[in-house]
């Protein structure tokens, strides 16, 4: 049974014994497998924390490289500059992996996941090209704002659960 449009604050969470909540504002009754995820649900909030922070620290050091590339700054081509977003990268997909896991997300539960994952797309295929150092100033400028764009949509359904502005 999935019942879909409850709000998912922690209170509304502790509202409603023997479900569990899962991040597409739907709640699944408790089976006795997923008592082991309950357990550790006390790691989600740490985990999501870590989600979070590596989400801002993306955008940041894109922000950064995005001004140092066309200015021809070395710290373009600093070797932390070429390894740190790898791992935040890197840190920021796993720990979306482990949220999916911990909550039991559920696909038809809600579809917001496949809109933030499209803007994930947009914001990653935009990127790359903003950082290219073979191209126009008006082409990278039109692809750093179209990043932000795709970067400010993510945010927009992570924050708001719909699917945004479809929903
Ligand atoms: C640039 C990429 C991303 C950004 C900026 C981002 C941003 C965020 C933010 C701000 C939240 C917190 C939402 C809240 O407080 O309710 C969040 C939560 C979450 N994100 Fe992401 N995210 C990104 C990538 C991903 C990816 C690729 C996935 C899945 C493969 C993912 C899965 C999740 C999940 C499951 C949650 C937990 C939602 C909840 O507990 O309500 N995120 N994300």
């Amino acid at each position: 049974m999935i019942m879909r449009g409850c709000p998912r604050s922690e209170m509304d969470k502790r509202a409603h014994p023997g479900m569990i909540a899962s991040p597409g504002w739907c709640f699944a009754p408790i089976t006795h497998d997923m008592s082991a995820r309950l357990q550790s649900m006390d790691s989600y909030p740490i985990i999501k924390n870590i989600h979070i922070s590596c989400a801002g620290l993306s955008i940041v050091g894109f922000v950064l490289r995005s001004a140092w590339v066309p200015c021809g700054s070395p710290s373009a081509h600093h070797r932390l500059t070429r390894v740190v977003p790898h791992f935040i990268d890197a840190t920021l997909l796993l720990s979306a992996l482990g949220l999916l896991f911990l909550s039991a997300y559920r696909p038809s539960g809600s579809d917001w996941l496949i809109f933030k994952l499209m803007g994930v797309i947009l914001y990653i295929a935009f990127g790359i090209v903003a950082l290219r150092a073979d191209c126009t100033m008006g082409q990278r400028a039109i692809a750093v704002v179209a990043a932000l764009m795709g970067f400010t949509y993510i945010v927009v359904v992570a924050l708001t659960g719909q699917r945004w502005p479809f929903a």
